[in-house]
């Protein structure tokens, strides 16, 4: 199977924030950037694995900044890791000033999808190759990831957590 960058798979959503999606302080609903993010993150697994792909965690999302109503918002996701047949997705959220046109970083997630055939069973994906500075440190502690996400749902053993365990020791 041939290898990808994570630029093969990198998906950019642009939106406004629209007043049926805020919260009564006139900022985006987070149940709303979570379905942005997670419809970006699949499009760039499908990208990365040519496959269907499921949502089967999402490992981490940080609501660092409001974004406020009348926003453009940008979704920016890409492949940082592909394993057998798990990818994680790195996502970044930008957010544009209306007068000067720069964008500053809003929040972070990390999800995980899974590619699938027709009858819903894992199949293998593509190796993930990084080429930025970003993408190598991205690509690295994606597997502690992985094993802390697995230990908390249950599926891993501490104890076979071999990488995240060594991030505590020293
Ligand atoms: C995701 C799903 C296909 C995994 O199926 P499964 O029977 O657990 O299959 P496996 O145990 O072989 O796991 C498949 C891969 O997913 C990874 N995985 C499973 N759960 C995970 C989790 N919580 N975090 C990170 N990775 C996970 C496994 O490590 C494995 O990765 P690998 O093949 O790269 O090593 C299955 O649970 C599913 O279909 N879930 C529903 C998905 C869905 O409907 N999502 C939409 C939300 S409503």
């Amino acid at each position: 199977m041939q290898s990808r960058t994570p630029t093969d798979s990198r998906t950019i959503l642009t939106d406004l924030v629209l007043p049926s999606e805020t919260n009564p302080l006139n900022n985006l609903f987070g149940g709303e950037l979570l379905a942005r993010m997670d419809r970006a993150a699949s499009i760039a697994a499908r990208r990365h694995s040519r496959s269907i792909v499921v949502t089967a965690s999402v490992n981490h999302v940080a609501f660092n900044k409001a974004i406020p109503l009348g926003s453009v918002v940008t979704v920016e996701a890409a492949v940082s890791r592909a394993f057998k047949s798990s990818m994680e997705i790195f996502i970044d959220v930008w957010v544009e000033d209306r007068e000067s046109g720069k964008r500053s970083k809003a929040n972070e997630a990390i999800y995980t999808f899974v590619a699938v055939d027709e009858t819903g069973s894992p199949i293998n994906v593509p190796a993930l190759v990084p080429e930025t500075e970003l993408e190598k440190s991205r690509f690295d502690a994606a597997l502690r990831r992985k094993q802390l996400s697995l230990v908390l749902a249950g599926k891993m053993k501490p104890k076979d957590a071999t990488e995240l365990k060594a991030l505590f020791k020293d």
